[in-house]
């Protein structure tokens, strides 16, 4: 750290996706250099950034209530005469709604979007050399990755990587496609460069993040277009890379390399988040997610063809407009047939400017809540049944931190498990043979192997 530069308080709080975290985490990296410090709460911080997500209503309303109590810190460091907070909001209800962010909560300084956070330096100085200007600023992926330093703070064995971002797919329930722009590849290279400097760091497992990660297409050193799946035999060549993962995936974006590399490249965890949303083909027609639920049945078979255990996951949305109970029955039915190790499973929320918001069929609160109380029950006996599975296996292990107790250690099975086991703590940062004995709630038991 440079000596003369003060250092000054950030408190950053994340809402959201993962590529969120991994974009709180390179604001971080970014506003380092000016001498910014983290701090884990955000009274008496000097600059705090709230790095929203837009996906559902109450996750966006959130974002105007942390606001209001930021507003009272503010005014509580001014009058022990401590100076300004600068209060700055990122993400995707920056992007989504700057203006109003601006019209109805005048104490944020600072407005930025996805796609801008790399200007953060420059907004942050013009705001202060103006006291209080806000500004927005729009979609250019390019350049934000060309601005990104490789060199990342990283804590832990695992790190999250962003390769592709926005969405051109446009379900009629979602957001991102608005808040995150076009579907976007960065190329071969940088994310080569990147793993690189987090392996030389000690990180072991790497999660690819994209949109739709699996149609990543970003160009090699030779001007041609890669694959999510060229992208990963690329990365498990790099020393010390023994784990990917890769999230989220779109159904339709499946190629058959990706399905062959999860067979061939051992380095491929054998797991898989897979939306489907519904199991309703007319419901998924609705969405337009432009597959229906045997396309979905197929694919499953045709990976679990080549990786017979592969955990499957998945994300789904109940009480979509025109959602009956026979519909509902049909997704309840889907999720029986294919098995989960684990699931995501939301409430539809309508969202501004999507077309679904406007299709007749709403269905009342008091539906959609039972309905999700159903399926989330029956995603918890899957994924219960996934672990008791697990009981009596020698896995490999990847030891992240310490648990709570001295001497355990915390890490995930190749199936994304937590595991923790006792007298591990000196393994934290490498894998290990461990033999699961029980399951244990939210994870699984297990002793050295
Ligand atoms: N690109 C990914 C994930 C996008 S958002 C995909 O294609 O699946 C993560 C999840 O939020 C979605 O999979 C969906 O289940 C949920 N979601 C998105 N919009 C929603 C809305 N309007 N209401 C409720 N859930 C929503
Ligand atoms: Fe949203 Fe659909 Fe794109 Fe996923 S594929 S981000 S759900 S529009
Ligand atoms: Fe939310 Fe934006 Fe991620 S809307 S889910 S933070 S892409």
């Amino acid at each position: 750290m440079n000596d003369h530069v003060p250092l000054k308080k950030l408190h950053i709080k994340t809402y959201g996706c993962q590529m969120n975290v991994y974009d709180s985490e390179r604001m971080v990296d970014i506003l380092r250099p000016l001498g910014y410090e983290v701090s884990d709460k955000a009274e008496g911080a000097d600059l705090v950034l709230l790095n929203t997500c837009h996906i559902r209503e109450k996750a966006a309303e959130k974002v105007y209530s942390e606001i209001g109590r930021l507003k009272e810190m503010r005014e509580e460091k001014e009058a022990r005469g401590e100076g300004r907070m600068t209060i700055a909001v990122a993400g995707c209800v920056a992007q989504a709604e700057g203006k109003e962010i601006m019209n109805r909560a005048p104490a944020v300084d600072l407005v930025v979007g996805p796609q801008a956070y790399h200007q953060l330096p420059e907004l942050i100085a013009r705001t202060h050399r103006s006291k209080g200007e806000r500004l927005s600023a729009d979609f250019a992926p390019e350049a934000k990755f060309d601005a990104l330093t490789m060199d990342r703070a990283v804590s832990g064995p695992t790190a999250f990587l962003t390769v592709q971002e926005g969405c051109d797919k446009f379900c009629t329930f979602c957001v991102v496609p608005y808040t995150r722009g076009a579907e976007w590849s960065r190329p071969v290279k940088s994310i080569l460069d990147e793993a690189r400097a987090l392996a030389a760091k000690g990180v072991r497992e790497l999660t690819l993040l994209g949109q739709n990660v699996n149609a990543y297409n970003g160009l090699d050193a030779d001007g041609l277009e890669s694959t999510l799946a060229k992208l990963m035999y690329a990365l498990a060549d790099i020393q010390g890379m023994d784990r990917l993962r890769y999230t989220t995936s779109h159904p339709n974006d499946m190629g058959q390399d990706l399905i062959d590399a999860h067979r061939d490249l051992p380095a491929v965890m054998p797991y898989l988040h897979l939306p489907v949303q519904s199991g309703s083909d007319k419901i998924l027609r609705a969405m337009n997610r432009k597959h229906g639920r045997q396309a979905y049945f197929d694919l499953i078979e045709r990976i679990k063809a080549v990786r017979p255990d592969l955990a499957i996951s998945g994300d789904f949305i109940v009480g979509f407009p025109g959602e009956t109970d026979k519909d509902f029955e049909d997704t309840l039915d889907l999720i029986r047939r294919v098995g989960y190790a684990s699931a995501f499973s939301f409430k539809y929320s309508p969202r501004p400017g999507t077309p679904a918001a406007g299709m007749p069929g709403q269905v009342p609160d008091d539906v959609a809540d039972a309905r999700l109380q159903t399926l989330q029950a029956l995603i918890i006996e899957q994924q219960q049944a996934f672990k008791e599975k697990l009981i009596g296996q020698t896995l490999d292990i990847l030891f992240e931190k310490p648990g709570r107790l001295v001497g355990q250690a915390i890490g995930r099975s190749p199936y994304l498990q937590s595991v923790f086991v006792e007298d591990a703590a000196h393994l934290i940062g490498q894998i290990h043979k461990v033999k699961i004995i029980a399951n244990s709630n939210n994870s699984l038991k297990g002793e050295l192997a």
